[in-house]
Order: structure tokens, then sequence, then C-alpha cells
């Protein structure tokens, strides 16, 4: 059982999803001079095999984890790309989560000034957001995903049957994302998703690709209406504000980036409660229980006490304060109005 959504942009691009499909990417190999894979120390001896004997020979592993998302890890790779004697008609192909999908993109739109890439997510997170709408960035010392560009991949094949080996940590973080898409789309998807919780921590097999198909059309849907963010595409970013400032006072890589969304979008309901833009009084509590169900944290204390650590208020405020959604030095919130509207821009005193 597999589907494909189609991303609507300048050059259209197909995602397919199901179990079994990176056996397929293959068939792409024609379209191109040569192709180089992307991927890291974890996924690399669980996966690269599956891509078949062409995409065997030039291989780039780094080391797994937020870390490789750096100036350092991207001059590497692409080094390595030039030993490889790629030229313009070339491609890479990302196989792995969402660092390698940013990495890899980031890779591929400077290589050259560009040469193309294929998407293939093996993570939860990656199959539902990162992979889908061409944002590449690394991180800097002063924030996260601060260096990057848009660059929209030929083609991704999110593979469902990859989601079995990831940990159970990792496959929360995506659950993360899961929940903010199934509140931006409405009511129909968030009832859904209150109806799938079980079978999807379970990870079962149907249930895995229906909901990534959702979360698919819905971010398919928003990117191919802006796909440089210029305005609408900005909603995406709800609960983001604070996960960067968590992921960034935590330490990158130490609060995995889903896990910080579901709390990002928990005090985004709680602020947009207290300011007034929350227009329906049982959101909150609804989302609360919905992400209990998904094994989700959904505030600064929740994480508090998953860490260990402490993040004051002075300490967010410096980090959301650096975050690039800002604009003219204010802190630029996505708030909850009800399932399926939220306001962008929002600036609070
Ligand atoms: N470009 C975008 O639009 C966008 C959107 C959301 C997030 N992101 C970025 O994505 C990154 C997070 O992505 P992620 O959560 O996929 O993290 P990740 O890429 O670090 O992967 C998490 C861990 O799981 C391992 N892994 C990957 N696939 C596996 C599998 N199938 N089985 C076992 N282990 C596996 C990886 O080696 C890694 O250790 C962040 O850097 C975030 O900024 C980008």
């Amino acid at each position: 059982m597999t589907s494909t959504v189609r991303v609507s942009v300048e050059t259209p691009y197909d995602v397919r999803i199901g179990p079994g499909l990176l056996q397929a990417v293959e068939a792409l190999a024609p379209r191109y001079s040569r192709v180089a894979v992307l991927t890291d120390e974890n996924v690399a001896p669980l996966y690269l095999e599956r891509l078949g004997e062409t995409f065997g020979k030039r291989v780039i592993v780094v080391a797994a984890g937020e870390a490789s998302k750096s100036f350092v890890t991207l001059e590497s790779v692409l080094d390595q790309l030039c030993g490889f004697g790629l030229d313009r008609d070339s491609a890479l192909i990302a196989l792995g989560g969402g660092v390698i999908g940013d990495l890899c993109g980031l890779s591929a739109a400077l290589f050259m000034r560009g040469v193309r890439f294929i998407q293939c997510p093996t993570t939860l997170l990656a199959q539902v957001d990162a992979s889908v709408g061409g944002k590449t960035a690394v991180n800097l010392t002063s924030g996260k995903n601060l260096a990057g560009v848009f660059h929209q991949p030929d083609a991704v094949f999110a593979d469902t049957s990859t989601l079995a080996s990831q940990s159970e940590d990792e496959f929360r973080s995506g659950l993360g994302e899961v929940l903010k898409t199934a509140l931006l789309d409405g009511e129909e998807h968030l009832a859904q998703l209150e109806a799938d919780a079980a079978l999807l921590v379970a990870r079962d097999s149907r249930t895995l690709t229906r909901v990534v198909e959702r979360c698919v059309q819905f971010k398919a849907k928003i990117v191919s209406a802006d796909p440089l963010e210029g305005g609408s595409r900005k909603c995406l970013n709800l609960g983001h504000t604070y996960a960067h400032a968590i992921e960034h006072i935590a330490g990158f890589g130490v609060v995995p980036h889903g896990i910080a969304v579901a709390a990002g979008v928990g005090m985004a309901l709680d602020q947009a409660g207290s300011c007034g833009v929350l227009e329906d009084a049982q959101l909150a509590g609804r989302v609360r229980k919905l992400a209990r169900s998904l094994g989700l944290p959904t505030s600064l204390e929740d994480i508090e006490a998953r860490t260990g650590l402490e993040f004051s208020e002075p300490d967010m405020l410096r980090a959301m304060s650096s975050d690039k959604k800002n604009a003219a030095g204010e802190v630029r919130y996505v708030l909850p109005v009800r399932a399926g509207e939220v306001r962008i821009d929002v600036v609070i005193e």
C-alpha cells in the first residue's frame, strides 16, 4: 500500500509514501550522470543496501546527530563530492533523518552552484515534515538553522518500513510534528489523530502510511501556496519559537526537535489563552490529552523533568530573541486560534 502526494512548486515533485519504497529509488539513476549518497553512521548499516548496488559506489557517512549540521561537516561533504568527480548533472541522495536531509539539501544547493537531490527520509519527523518543502540548513553557534537556503528536491521516497528501527525517543519526536500538523490542519485531522493514537504509537504499518500521507498532504498544500515562507507558510512554525529556544539552551541534540516542538505547542496554547487569541476554550485540554496519549510533553516543566535542566525565563527570552523568525528584533509568535486556524507574527509585550 503506497500513495503519492504532489508538491506544486516551480518544478513540481512527488512524495511517495509506503513500506518498501527504498528499492524504488534506483529507477531514477538514469536521470543523472553520477549519484552520491549522504547518510549517517546509524542509518548506513541498516538501509544503505536497500538502495541497490548502483548507489553503493559513492557514499559519504557522517556522524549521527545534530552536531553534523555544521559548516565543518558541510565543507567536508563538498570536498568528498569533488573527490567523487560529480558534475553539474549529478545528484545527491539524502538517506537518513532531518539532519541528513538538511545537510544534504544545503550541500546540493551549494555544490557547483546547485545540483539536484532526492530525499529518502528514515525518521518519522523527516517523513512528515523535514523532507518536504525545500528548507535546508546548518546550525551556527548563535542558533539553530541560521544558515541555509531553499532548495527543493527532485523527489521524496518516504519508506515507512524504516520507522520500525527508530528508537522510542526519536519516534516520539516525529509524533511531536504530527501533533502540530493535525492541530494546524483542523478538526477532521485532529479527530483522526485522536482515533489513530494507539495504533500509531504501536507503529502499525497501515496507520503509519496513513498518518504520514495526511501530514505530507497538509505540508504540500502549505508549501505549494507559499514556497519561500513569505506569509502563510509561517503557520508551520507553530511551537517552534519555544522549541528552538529549548533546543538552544539544552544544547543541540539533547532534546529531540519534535519533542521540543510538542512542548512548544503546549506553551503556544497557554500563551494564546492568556493573551486572548485562543477562541476555543476546550482546545488546550484536548491537545494536552492527545499529547499524553502519544507520550509527548506539553510544557517547559515537562521538559525540565525530562532533562533535569533548568530553563529560566530570562534564558528562554534571550534564546527566543535570536530566533530567525523574528523581525526588527521582536519575538514573533505563531498562536492557535482554534483547530485549523492560527495567528502569525504575533508580538507580545
Ligand atoms: N528542513 C525542514 O523543513 C525541517 C523541518 C523539521 C525539522 N528539521 C530538522 O530535522 C532535524 C531533526 O531530524 P530527525 O529528528 O530526523 O533527527 P536525526 O536526523 O538526527 O535522526 C535522529 C536519530 O535517528 C537515527 N536514525 C535515523 N533513521 C533511523 C532509523 N530508521 N532507524 C534507526 N535510527 C535512525 C539517526 O542516526 C539519529 O541518530 C533537526 O535538525 C531539524 O532542525 C528540518
